[in-house]
């Protein structure tokens, strides 16, 4: 007989919620709930949780930021995970090694503007980019500028099984918006920066980083950032245009529009539903299937 989950967040006090609206959580701030989102206090509670979800066959998925994610179903099955507790929010500089180590659930952000303050560079590339570390490190989030996993030196990840496995930057694969990282769920990262000699220059480049991100993209407020991945090698033109050239800026459904100012962008309007994005996005494939024979990749995840 299978146990349920409540009993088993039970026994082992694991904080949960039940018909928890995660979609509300998500940039998008629309979408559907979890019937479970559990709150693990550390590594221990969440090795019990995967063991016990592997046996038991249910599904596990972790919300971070929720800020490349659309919550279409009306409720996701299985356990929905949340990194929030102190320990998987941990940022640690280690002057000497010249690292950083941090939980699965750590700000991005905060991440970055740690290792600047203490003189590390290797990360401020990645500034504007809403993430938890998890999250950035399962589809290598990156930006103008660069990407995540060059600056990896090793990850704890638990894996499908439930138990921890420990990778070093050779086992973590990665390429444009994409890693072996799809069936574990980050513990904790260790990041190899560099001491900067030049304090003041550091902190300037995460400014301008910065500032060219809020330049380039002024509707990030009210999407999820880009809708599709941009289909490197199989198109010269990067996804914004492919979308643009067929002819589907401010084209809407319900309260979902394609952008007005960069094509990869969906933004919505009052009333919006997760349907209408999914719908939408489905648009979107077909006219640029139709118009250029390209098939686009989803770069938001679907629950
Ligand atoms: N373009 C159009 N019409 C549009 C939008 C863009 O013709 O509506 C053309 C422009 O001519 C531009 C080209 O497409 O020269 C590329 O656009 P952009 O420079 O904005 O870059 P992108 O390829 O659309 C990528 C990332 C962004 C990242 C920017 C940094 C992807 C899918 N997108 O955008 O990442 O911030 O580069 O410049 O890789 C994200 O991943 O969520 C994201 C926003």
């Amino acid at each position: 007989m299978a146990e349920p989950p409540q009993a088993f967040l039970e026994s082992i006090d694991c904080p949960f919620e039940t018909d928890a609206p995660i979609g509300r959580r998500t940039w998008y701030g629309i979408g559907g709930k979890a019937g479970i989102c559990a709150h693990p206090r550390n590594i221990e509670q969440l090795t019990a949780l995967g063991r016990w979800a592997h046996h038991q066959n249910v599904p596990l998925r972790v919300l971070g930021k929720g800020a490349n994610l659309l919550v279409a179903s009306a409720e996701v099955d299985g356990i929905v995970l949340m990194l929030d507790a102190p320990p998987f929010r941990s940022i640690e500089i280690d002057q000497d090694l010249c690292t950083v180590t941090c939980g699965g659930g750590a700000p991005l952000e905060q991440t970055i503007t740690t290792a600047v303050r203490a003189g590390l560079e290797g990360l401020e590339h990645l500034a504007g980019i809403p993430a938890t570390i998890g999250g950035a490190l399962r589809m290598n989030a990156g930006g103008a500028f660069g990407e995540i996993g060059p600056a990896v030196l090793s990850i704890t990840a638990m894996g499908p099984n439930g138990e921890m496995e420990p990778w070093t930057r050779d086992d973590y694969e990665y390429a444009y918006r994409k890693t072996n990282l799809t069936d574990h769920i980050v513990a904790e990262a260790v990041f190899a920066l560099k001491k900067t000699e030049t304090p003041e220059a550091l902190r300037a480049e995460l400014k301008r980083v910065m500032k060219f991100k809020k330049d380039s993209q002024p509707m990030a407020d009210d999407s999820a950032g880009c809708a599709f991945k941009n289909p490197i090698g199989r198109s010269d033109k990067p996804a914004g245009r492919l979308i643009d050239e067929a002819g589907l800026k401010g084209f809407r459904i319900g309260g979902a529009e394609v952008s007005n100012i960069h094509a990869n962008f969906i933004v919505l309007h009052e009333g919006a539903k997760a349907t209408n994005v999914l719908a939408l996005m489905n648009h979107v494939q077909q006219a640029v299937r139709e118009k250029h024979g390209v098939e686009l990749e989803r770069e938001v995840v679907v629950w």
